[in-house]
């Protein structure tokens, strides 16, 4: 027993004060960030976002989180940079080969039994993702019976996805990945390169429509066949994440897909028993009837 009077000898040690006051002062500039420009970054895992905003006070060269607070909500220009600290645009097409050659061999078999489809790219950045799968329905000759949806709540990003224009350096890797995901024609097929950059065929964009949807804050919008979103749910916490589960299960036909790829799982998942395992170790999913 602490005698009275003595003080108690905690064994786990205070963050530092300073450190507590950016922690407040973060959550000040999420809250900010949510009610002036409707973007909720709240549920984000907050290792993350803190190391990002980090990275964007530099830029900014603001001293705290409430300068930078007060610079995003008194110049909208701040905005779109931001946005860019705040989520992650990394992707390729055909990323994680292996992903797609199980799509191949494994999902479109069931797929070619619907006479229409609705495919969902949750999170597509700059259509990467996308453009990947109507390559691989093309190929598999489902094009034409399927419309292809991709979602992010990055403006830049969608602009770019719906321009179709990569870097010319990106294209070797792209060939490659296509290559190792059982793509049956040549990746050159479907862009044209000039000036540095290569631009992808706007045929490929006939049936896909991008737009700004949110998982945190938005509602399911289509009956869809096939979910992809990977490299998206590994940001959010528990509860964004069984929001963003709840909202594919909602959406997907039954006995239909969920593509989380080889990083991410539904093995905590509040919604894990909706869904069976089809390829273990891409994680797609087969969503089940529930007795
Ligand atoms: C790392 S990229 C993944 C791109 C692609 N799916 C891939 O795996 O290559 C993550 C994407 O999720 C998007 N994102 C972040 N929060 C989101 C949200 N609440 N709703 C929809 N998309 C979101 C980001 O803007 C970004 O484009």
């Amino acid at each position: 027993m602490i005698p009275p009077g003595s003080k108690a000898d905690f064994s786990f040690e205070e963050p530092p004060v300073t450190e507590k006051i950016e922690d407040i002062e973060l959550r000040l500039l999420l809250e900010a960030l949510r009610e002036h420009y409707h973007y909720d970054f709240r549920g984000y895992s907050p290792a993350s976002i803190k190391r990002r905003l980090r990275q964007a006070r530099v830029r900014f060269a603001c001293d705290s989180f409430s300068q930078l607070q007060d610079r995003v909500l008194h110049d909208t220009a701040v905005l779109p940079e931001l946005l860019g600290y705040l989520t992650v645009q990394v992707s390729e097409l055909f990323r994680d080969p292996a992903y797609f050659r199980t799509l191949r061999e494994t999902v479109v078999p069931h797929l070619k039994t619907y006479p229409s489809l609705k495919v969902w790219v949750a999170g597509c950045s700059a259509g990467e993702e996308l453009y990947s799968l109507v390559i691989l329905f093309r190929e598999e000759g489902l094009e034409d019976r399927t419309l292809f949806y991709g979602t992010d709540i990055n403006p830049e990003s969608l602009r770019r996805a719906e321009s179709g224009v990569y870097d010319l350096e990106r294209a070797a890797l792209f060939t490659e990945n296509h290559r190792r995901a059982g793509g049956k024609s040549s990746l050159s097929d479907y862009y044209t390169a000039a000036y540095g950059k290569v631009v992808f065929d706007k045929s490929l964009r006939r049936r896909a429509v991008f737009s700004d949807h949110s998982l945190v804050s938005d509602a399911v919008f289509a009956e869809v066949h096939l979910v992809s979103c990977r490299n998206v749910l590994i940001y959010f916490d528990r509860d964004l994440q069984d929001r963003a589960v709840g909202l594919f299960r909602d959406s997907l036909v039954r006995k239909c897909f969920l593509g989380l790829g080889a990083k991410e799982s539904l093995r905590f998942s509040k919604h894990s028993e909706s869904f069976a395992d089809f390829a273990r170790d891409e994680r797609i999913y087969q969503k089940q009837d529930l007795k």
